[in-house]
């Protein structure tokens, strides 16, 4: 591709670790070539802590696995600006190529953590974890509740897209039967249906997996919490003090409530379970 191969001969390097003694291993970057400046790799790359002031062998691996996760989380977010649109002005074709790059880029975030989960033990964490920012937290993380405020609008425009073919939920439910007698347009609506629960459940996935990586690195299975641990005073703490039930109780929140609900919803109507004797 013309303006991307090259760079300025003369121009002097930069090195990501240039501690390094064996000129190898050494990372340049910054070559002034047409690719570094098209994506902008080199302001990104600026971003990584610098070496000299890594607190650990591990640091640099977990500044880039939030990275990456940050970088994914805005993508999505990207993504469901545009599924907003698509669904606004009745493009559900289009809708459901955005959900399936939604999904596909929410499932990255999980396999980022389980990159974490797979690599960094224990032991190395919490050594790590007595140098870092002090109130840091996970909760104050932008891609995540950009997400999820967008999530709000999506689903809005969905419900209208809806209300305007005249679809109620049960339609669109039976718009996924493999012997559907739906209009197009409710079987493409009912597409939409389907991968946006795909994508939530990828978000569900990566919550769920991420507090398994909490419980490996502080400890607080519940199911294994000792007796001492009833009522949960000696439970791990967050590194702002919290106790880490919040998370629990986070792990298990969806981003489309009433999409769920509506799969309680069918399936009481189709095993037929009078709610009594479900309660029973
Ligand atoms: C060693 C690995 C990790 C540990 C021990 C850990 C620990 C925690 C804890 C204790 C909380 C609760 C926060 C609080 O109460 O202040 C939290 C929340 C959170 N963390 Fe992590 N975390 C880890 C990795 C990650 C990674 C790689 C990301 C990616 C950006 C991340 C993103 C978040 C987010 C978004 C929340 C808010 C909870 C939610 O939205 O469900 N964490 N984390």
């Amino acid at each position: 591709m013309a303006g991307w191969e090259g760079g300025d001969g003369d121009r002097e390097v930069r090195t990501l670790n240039p501690s390094q003694t064996n000129p190898r291993l050494r990372y340049e970057f910054d070559r002034g070539s047409g690719y570094e400046t098209e994506i902008r790799l080199t302001t990104a790359l600026s971003a990584l802590i610098p070496e000299d002031e890594l607190l650990h062998s591990d640091h640099r691996f977990f500044q880039i696995v939030h990275l990456l996760t940050e970088y994914c989380w805005v993508a999505v977010h990207h993504c469901l600006c545009d599924l907003t649109e698509a669904l606004d002005r009745g493009d559900t074709i289009a809708a459901g190529r955005l959900l399936v790059r939604c999904a596909d880029t929410a499932a990255l975030t999980v396999e980022c953590l389980r990159v974490m989960a797979n690599s960094l033990s224990q032991v190395s964490f919490l050594r790590m974890r007595d140098n870092l920012a002090g109130a840091a937290s996970g909760l104050a993380s932008p891609g995540s509740r950009n997400v999820r405020r967008a999530a709000h609008a999506v689903w809005a425009a969905f419900e209208s897209a809806a209300a305007d073919a005249g679809a109620t939920p049960a339609d669109l439910v039976e718009g996924t039967a493999p012997d559907t007698a739906a209009t197009p347009r409710i079987a493409q609506l009912a597409d939409v249906m389907v991968g946006l629960q795909r994508f939530d459940t990828q978000v569900l996935e990566w919550k769920q997996v991420h507090l398994n990586l909490v419980w490996q690195m502080l400890g607080g299975q519940p199911r294994a919490a000792d007796e001492e641990d009833e009522g949960a005073p000696g439970r791990p703490r967050s590194m702002r003090g919290r106790s880490i039930s919040d998370l629990e109780r986070l792990a298990v929140r969806p981003l489309f409530p009433k999409l769920w609900l509506q799969n309680t919803a069918v399936y009481r109507a189709m095993s037929a379970v009078a709610p009594e004797e479900e309660a029973a």
